[in-house]
């Protein structure tokens, strides 16, 4: 097995932690808005141990949510594992026990006799992409598994299944519509009909359960997913899953780009669903959709036209790439009638995690913030050093470059306003070379090239990671 340690991604920056602690942190500089209250939490991959074989960023790893909380002008810090039930048997082994992804052995999973026969054959659990609060639960996202609840001070409480309603999980992107409360989310998986859907309302009762989407016939990675006020808007690109060459040895994701990118529009009433057809590339992550009025004023519908801004990619990287990588924010228009995908670059460049003020998910957004990767910037997926914010009214945008790494910029609205984009962008700044103390910075959404308005100390490093929210206090 090859040895991992070396990996850029377990190094620097990304260097995993195993020290959890719960500690003051202290403003270092400006003033924290006193209207703030509340934390913020980001969840990202910290292997337990040192992976075999192979370490995929950002897919593998062990989940580590960090919380950084704020209250009555006093800060404090607290850092747990998501303790799956994968991480308690490999800390009574003393070692790693589920090998990587792509390191040959993924269709071989793990025997009675390695893992004990409850968990024999079953896949490790990584709930390290996402942490989300819907319905009173805080849950610490998989990428296509169940979601993992945790406690108030971050302690795992266990598997969430909603009742078991939804034994197989969901997606590590949710989308919460503001209006309704209903959580939205789409599963895939290796099997028929390998894509679902399901409705979860605000009190967390599922009210639509796995319902497949018609006309896929194949199991494909799908990351993020789009909601609009009439539909949830899935980009199926051509990322799918090879059970039968892992199984030979080979890699369980191939990349098919002759296959062109899918756009699947389900309408939220569960009529029938739309599909449209384009040139292949390649999305993580999605800002925000929304559908289009009429011109003549009236009410948009299901088959509206739907605005679509996210990051694409020529391919999804992670060696799978045919030429050489390219990435842009785009808006996107997709149209559920003509079955056509229409794109306009709004800027090419390194950047990813794009985020809007989630109060407008669904409906028409002014704002995005995306990490962004300056020339002086490692080259290194995942990397990034400025938090860029683009006006899509007026095609302008403003920076701020730190003078470490960032992360995915959250919107933490101005209590009591509900003006769009009024608040603060958070993101935490990491040290490149892994070594000091990280910072949490709250940048002023009215000008983010101003730079931070408060920049926070926290007591220890925290490793770049995935995606986080702020979770206001009334909740
Ligand atoms: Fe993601």
């Amino acid at each position: 097995m090859a040895d991992m340690s070396h990996d850029e991604h377990l190094l620097g920056a990304f260097r995993p932690t195993l020290d959890e602690v719960d500690l003051p942190a202290t403003v270092i500089s400006g003033v924290l808005p006193p209207e703030l209250d509340g934390e913020y939490l980001r969840n990202g991959p910290n292997p337990r141990f040192t992976p075999v074989g192979s370490y995929l960023y950002p897919l593998e790893g062990d989940g580590m949510v960090h919380a950084v909380m704020l209250r009555d002008g006093q800060v404090r810090y607290r850092n747990r594992f998501v303790r799956t039930p994968m991480i308690e048997r490999e800390e009574a082994a003393g070692h790693v026990l589920w090998p990587g992804l792509m390191s040959g052995r993924a269709g071989q999973l793990p025997t009675a006799e390695e893992v004990g026969p409850d968990l024999a054959g079953s896949f490790r659990d990584m709930p390290d992409i996402n942490v989300v609060r819907h319905s009173g639960r805080v849950m610490a996202m998989a990428e296509g598994s169940t979601p993992f609840c945790l406690g108030p001070d971050l302690a795992t409480l266990g598997r969430e299944t909603f009742d078991g309603a939804l034994p197989v999980g969901m997606t590590a992107h949710p989308k919460i519509d503001p209006v309704t409360g209903e959580m939205l989310v789409f599963c895939y998986m290796l099997e028929a009909p390998y894509l679902t859907w399901s409705i979860i309302d605000r009190t967390g009762r599922v009210v639509r359960a796995d319902t497949p989407v018609a006309g896929v016939d194949r199991p494909v990675m799908i990351h993020d997913m789009a909601l609009t006020e009439h539909s949830v808007v899935l980009v199926l690109s051509p990322l799918f899953f090879d059970v039968m060459a892992a199984m030979r040895g080979g890699s369980m994701l191939s990349w098919e780009p002759d296959e062109g990118t899918r756009v699947a529009i389900v309408p939220r009433d569960g009529s029938p669903v739309r599909w449209a057809h384009g040139d292949t590339f390649w999305t993580w992550h999605m800002a925000n959709a929304f559908s289009r009025p009429g011109q003549d004023g009236s009410p948009s519908s299901v088959d509206s036209p739907i605005v679509l801004d996210m990051v694409q990619h020529s391919d999804p990287g992670m060696g799978m790439g045919r030429g050489t990588h390219t990435s842009a924010f785009v808006r996107t228009t997709v149209d559920p009638v003509a079955g056509t995908i229409a794109h306009e670059e709004i800027e090419a460049g390194r950047l990813e995690f794009p985020r809007i003020d989630d109060r407008r998910l669904g409906s028409a957004h002014r704002r995005v913030a995306v990490g962004y990767r300056t020339a002086t910037a490692p080259a290194v997926m995942g990397a990034f050093d400025a938090v860029r914010v683009f006006d899509t009214a007026t095609g302008s945008a403003q920076q701020w470059t730190s003078d470490g790494l960032v992360g995915e910029p959250s919107f933490a609205p101005r209590p009591g306003s509900t003006a769009p984009d009024d608040g603060w962008w958070l993101d935490i700044v990491a040290d490149p070379a892994g070594v000091a103390p990280s910072r949490l910075v709250v940048l002023d959404a009215a000008d983010v090239s101003a730079g931070p308005v408060a920049t926070v100390q926290l007591p220890v490093r925290v490793p770049l990671g995935l995606h986080g929210n702020w979770l206001p206090g009334q909740e």
